[in-house]
């Protein structure tokens, strides 16, 4: 198998999605590919970050993760992002990175690379397949071809089965959430080495 190589980029405000976007890295290294793990830039001001505890600490644990640059996603022949949901729609941390990319999209960089997008909500229909069909909608703009679990694994009958990319509320990953995001991961992985063969 050809080796890809997978950018897995993600925002979190309180960790859900960095421990999604850690397992998916995890998962895509073992399933054969070579990985950089990104941030999304925070774009709220600092003293709102720093004015909520539990805002303030995820923010130092992710501190220690490269912010996501323009190379990142050069490099990359396959694409994880993870977001959380906001009003039913993607985190604008996340639509603010990918409004940056305009000139990425002009020189056609990213066309023919594949993606794939989890989310997180508070409430279990609190809005993530919009929050994940939008990011999608981004990435068909740019070229990009989504890779979606859809119910091609029996994983997808056990957690919740959002066909358009994993999605759970906030907190650490149960064990079928790790699971599933290893599925996904791993099928970006081996579709992008199809593709790159
Ligand atoms: C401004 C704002 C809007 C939100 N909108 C929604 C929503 O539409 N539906 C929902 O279920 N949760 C909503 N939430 C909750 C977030 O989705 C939740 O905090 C997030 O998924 C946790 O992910 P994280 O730990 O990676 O930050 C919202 C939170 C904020 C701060």
């Amino acid at each position: 198998m050809a080796k890809p190589k997978i950018t897995i980029a993600f925002y979190s405000t309180y960790g859900t999605n960095h421990g999604i976007a850690a397992a998916a890295a995890k998962a895509a290294e073992e399933a054969g590919a070579e990985v950089r793990l990104r941030r999304i830039p925070e774009t709220a001001p600092k003293e709102v970050v720093e004015g909520q505890d539990a805002w303030k600490a995820q923010a130092e644990r992710a501190s220690d993760i490269e912010v996501i640059s323009p190379d990142d996603l050069k490099w990359a022949d396959g694409l994880f992002i993870s977001s959380p949901t906001r009003y039913g729609g993607m985190a604008s941390q996340t639509r603010a990175w990918l409004d940056t990319l305009g000139g990425l999209w002009m020189e056609g960089a990213l066309v023919n690379k594949t993606v794939t997008v989890t989310a997180s909500a508070q409430n279990k229909n609190g809005g993530t397949e919009g929050a994940i069909q939008q990011t999608y909608v981004s990435a068909m703009h740019f070229g990009m071809i989504p890779v979606v679990p859809g119910y091609a694994d029996g994983v997808k009958f056990e957690d919740g089965g959002n066909p358009y990319g994993f999605s759970t509320q906030p907190g650490e990953l149960s064990d079928v959430g790790a699971k599933s995001v290893a599925y996904q991961a791993k099928r970006l992985v081996e579709v992008t080495a199809k593709l790159i063969a």
